[in-house]
């Protein structure tokens, strides 16, 4: 008689535990990130140290790398730009012809059918490296922020975006892009807001990539303190009552029960975020040859699947795809 559970019954073999596996990954669940560099070089590929396989690319060599991975199943990417030149309150950031309204108007007419995420902040086009405007002693403005981010998105819907991500964190923002949206006639634009985004130094190598550390200061007074758990669901209630369409968190690896929050408290799709910090680690301890790194990539992507997220952008999904690990 069995006095007990035997699990190991439906893990006899590969074969049982396909027919057992109840969350999947696929081509459609990805979104790929993309740093695009506002320079006369047309071949520019500048390489990212922190960040080995990620770099920066001029529009054209962008679009020979999203030419490959497209062919190779890629359904779509989220883009940051890096501007030739920066200022005090990020003007570069809303030109009709800035870095990310040529390279999302250069995708899309190549590849109409690859969604084209823009991320919409001031970090990388401000001289200060900060998402706002600052105030005479260094405070970052919330509300004079909000007119200027309402710019940035409508220059990328514009352009021709497929949906709009804002991450700088400023109170009231996803209620302004949307309100600017709907204005100009892109009510059927979506929104992709970081609802839930951390202070978090898992972001380090992305600040190299877009060239976007804060000159002085943290963004902790606006970034969200990861020793707190409630303002988690104030600030996705807030997105979700303010317009988004699609809510994110991030970082992800240290915030999956944030997500898991999420996902038992509301309706709209889920987002999370594998920064850049998180693909670094993973790179450096596969390149010492301490961890597989196929493996240890699927089972971090599954595992934010599990958690509840609908979509994931992670710095993987080219280099999945290509190498037909997803499909
Ligand atoms: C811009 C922005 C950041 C990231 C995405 N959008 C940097 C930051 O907030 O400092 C981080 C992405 C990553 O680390 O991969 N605000």
């Amino acid at each position: 008689m069995n006095t007990f559970y035997r699990g190991r019954r439906l893990r006899r073999n590969q074969a049982l535990r396909t027919l057992m596996q109840d969350v999947s990954l696929s081509s459609n669940d990805l979104i790929m990130p993309y740093f695009v560099a506002d320079v006369a070089e047309k071949e520019f590929y500048k390489p990212i140290n922190s960040m080995p396989g990620q770099a920066q690319y001029s529009i054209h060599s962008l679009l020979k790398r999203v030419e490959k991975a497209v062919k190779a199943g890629l359904k779509a990417c989220i883009l940051f730009g890096i501007p030739s030149t920066k200022d005090s309150c990020g003007s570069q950031g809303w030109l009709e012809t800035g870095i990310v309204q040529r390279a999302v108007k250069a995708l899309k007419s190549e590849f109409p059918n690859l969604i084209v995420v823009t991320d919409v902040c001031l970090c990388e086009y401000t001289a200060h490296g900060h998402c706002g405007v600052l105030s005479p002693n260094g405070e970052v403005l919330n509300d004079p922020t909000l007119e200027l981010l309402s710019k940035v998105a409508l220059s990328h819907a514009i352009a021709g975006a497929d949906i709009v991500a804002p991450s700088d964190m400023m109170d009231g923002r996803v209620a302004a892009i949307r309100h600017a949206l709907d204005q100009q006639g892109f009510e059927n634009l979506a929104i992709m807001s970081y609802a839930v985004k951390y202070a978090s130094s898992f972001y380090g190598p992305f600040r190299e990539a877009a060239e976007s550390a804060p000159q002085s200061g943290d963004r902790k007074s606006y970034q969200m303190d990861f020793a707190n758990s409630s303002q988690a669901l104030l600030e996705a209630e807030a997105d979700v009552n303010e317009g988004a369409d699609i809510l994110m968190v991030k970082p992800i690896g240290a915030y999956l029960d944030i997500l898991r929050l999420l996902h038992d408290n509301f309706s709209l799709p889920l987002a999370a975020y594998q920064v850049s910090g998180e693909y670094s680690m993973i790179k450096a301890a596969a390149e010492k040859g301490w961890i597989n790194e196929e493996a240890v990539i699927l089972e971090s992507l599954i595992g934010i699947k599990r958690a509840g997220a609908s979509l994931i952008l992670n710095y993987f999904t080219e280099e999945l795809l290509l190498k037909g690990l997803v499909k």
